[in-house]
């Protein structure tokens, strides 16, 4: 048996923030950053409305209602997050309350920064195939807004908020095709410290770990080195063309890192969706907004052949094989 997803929800919060808007928070224009990272708008969401734990509860409803199941049967909710509302407990058990789902299932969150939602699908895969869960709610969701340094034009010109979910459930077919990758000594060129820690105590202890670090240039050749080369060993891995492969469903943090993937791989840029001009990089929601979004406009049908991969803090790189 493998998880099969059977819906697909989004939320994305109301309020638009402009690449205009940015321009008068920091010395940066609309030309640069569509230049820059294909962006020209991102979703910013309200403090009291749209927390982590409020947002991924409308995702994870939409997704119920697409898959037309009964929250009650789901045996496994897992959710990526790197930025929620509550030390604990999970927003993996929020959801379980708000959804009204039984006892008789497992919560548990993930922390994979973008590429969390992979890593989260594939722990929920191995649940499904070790014979423990038949119906798993996979989410993501981020409230970077909160953590970006918003005097630092190199980074929040490229976040924005947002939660995506997918229902998994256990069908026939072939077991889940995937390769997750770290590297745990370039940590330093993406990372966010906690706020809570004792430091925060200081003024300067304050200032100095509430700050999400980019080194923007480090992450994109990175980005623009590795992920093609994943891919490439996927294919290879799991023996399939990727000629064959429908769509190229990448995580969306700047859509240069996109298009030098679809050079790099000799694919057509067609077969690479983007919605980040309108989402900006919504870290571990990106691919299941994505998948929705692609799913409700009919670009994504039955059968279709799915390469899904995503890059980020650790730094770690995930990618996976699915036929959808
Ligand atoms: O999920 C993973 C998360 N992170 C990423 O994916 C980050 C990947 N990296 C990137 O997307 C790009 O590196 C950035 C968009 C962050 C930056 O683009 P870049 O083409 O690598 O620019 P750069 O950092 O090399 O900077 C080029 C110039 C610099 O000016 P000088 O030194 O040449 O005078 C920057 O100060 O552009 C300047 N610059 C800006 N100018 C206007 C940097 N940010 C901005 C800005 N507006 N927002």
């Amino acid at each position: 048996m493998t998880g099969k997803i059977i819906g697909l929800g989004s939320y994305l919060p109301a309020k638009v923030l402009t690449n205009d808007d940015l321009s008068k928070m920091v010395d940066t224009n609309d030309e640069w950053i569509t230049e820059r990272t294909g962006i020209k708008e991102r979703r910013i969401s309200d403090p009291l409305t749209d927390k982590p734990s409020q947002m991924v509860v409308k995702a994870a409803m939409q997704a119920v209602e697409d898959a037309g199941i009964d929250p009650k049967d789901i045996d496994l909710i897992v959710t990526a997050t790197t930025t929620s509302d509550l030390m604990f407990p999970t927003l993996s058990c929020v959801i379980h309350r708000e959804l009204g789902v039984s006892e008789e299932c497992g919560t548990f969150d993930v922390n994979s920064a973008c590429p969390g939602w992979i890593a989260a699908y594939n722990a929920a895969q191995g649940f499904i195939e070790g014979g423990n869960a038949k119906l798993v709610l996979v989410a993501g969701v981020e409230c970077t807004s909160n953590f970006v340094n918003w005097e630092d034009r190199g980074q929040c010109i490229l976040f924005g908020d947002g939660a995506g979910a997918a229902i998994l459930r256990a069908e026939e077919g072939k077991p889940n095709q995937f390769i997750m990758r770290s590297s745990g000594k370039r940590m330093d060129c993406l990372h966010c410290d906690n706020a809570m820690q004792p430091a925060r105590m200081n003024e300067e202890g304050f200032k100095e770990l509430t700050k999400f670090n980019m080194d923007g240039r480090e992450v994109f050749k990175f980005a623009v080195t590795e992920v093609p080369k994943l891919i490439r060993d996927l294919a290879a891995k799991f023996d399939f063309s990727l000629e064959d492969v429908d769509w190229f469903v990448m995580h969306q943090a700047n859509a240069r890192i996109i298009e030098a993937t679809a050079k790099k791989l000799k694919v057509s840029l067609d077969k690479f969706p983007m919605n980040i001009m309108r989402t900006g990089n919504t870290s571990s929601a990106s691919i299941p907004v994505l998948l929705k979004e692609m799913k409700d406009n009919g670009q994504l049908k039955r059968g279709m052949k799915l390469v899904i991969a995503s890059f980020g803090g650790g730094l770690t790189w995930d990618a996976n094989y699915i036929e959808y």
